[in-house]
């Protein structure tokens, strides 16, 4: 049973500090994984071991400079509703979600990795932006439902999700989505298939929805899909 899944509703109201200091100690990363140095590859066989796998990523990866928010989100900003409420889940250390917060969104920032949120925090601090800040296991939170104008995926796919995203946003929200498309034939990289979307798998999922924008780009060796969807 994982503790942060099951005080999801109770984290959601909490401060980032009192966050963190109800956390539990940090199991032992098992020796035979070693810490993963590229995160295409860092996959755990369940929630605990994921969370695990990420913390220890982000631990030996250290505080960097943030990353670029992708193209899409930034494409996406001027048509989500003003000030409106944004869900970044598996938000990282928060290249889409401070740049939202920036933009003026009551953004929430969902991440299984403790410090990988608390890397985020820190950077919003730095920069005098808010953000509300989520440690959680997205298999088992609580996506609240009619609530969001935009929810924003980067990088992270779970077909099992689809549901929560779908019911989570308002009528009329936004999905944005940027995914490695599986071609079937595997990765140079090793990122899983399982995370990666197949051909057509949100265009069928969300069939009725308005596609505003759409775009497939090749990154190394890799298909991107860039895809925002309109809630009817
Ligand atoms: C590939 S990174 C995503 C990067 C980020 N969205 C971006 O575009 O920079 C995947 C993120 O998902 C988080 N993650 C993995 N499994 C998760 C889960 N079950 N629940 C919540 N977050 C998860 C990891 O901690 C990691 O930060």
């Amino acid at each position: 049973m994982n503790v942060l899944g099951s005080a999801n509703n109770l984290l959601l109201l909490l401060p980032t500090v009192t966050i963190l200091a109800l956390l539990p100690a940090k199991p032992i990363l098992a020796a035979d994984k070693g810490p993963a140095t590229n995160y295409e590859n860092v996959v755990g066989d369940s929630g605990e071991e994921d969370q695990t796998l990420w913390d220890t990523y982000y631990r030996v990866k250290g505080k960097t400079n943030l990353q670029p928010p992708i193209d899409i989100v930034k494409q996406m900003a001027s048509k989500f509703k003003p000030g409106g409420k944004i869900l970044n889940p598996a938000m990282a250390e928060g290249r889409n979600t401070i740049y939202l917060a920036a933009k003026g969104f009551e953004v929430t920032g969902i991440d299984i990795s403790e410090i990988a949120v608390h890397h985020a925090t820190a950077e919003a601090k730095a920069r005098h932006l808010h953000f509300r800040p989520v440690i959680a296991d997205l298999t088992k939170y609580d996506v609240p439902k009619d609530a969001w104008d935009g929810i924003v995926l980067s990088q992270f796919h779970m077909h099992s999700l689809l549901p929560k995203w779908r019911d989570g946003l308002k009528r009329g929200g936004y999905l944005v989505y940027y995914v490695a498309v599986d071609r079937g034939k595997g990765t140079r990289t090793g990122m899983p298939t399982e995370f990666m979307v197949k051909k057509n798998e949100l265009e069928e999922f969300f069939k009725n929805w308005k596609v505003i924008l759409r775009d497939e780009k090749m990154v190394g060796d890799q298909i991107y899909l860039s895809l925002a969807l309109q809630k009817p």
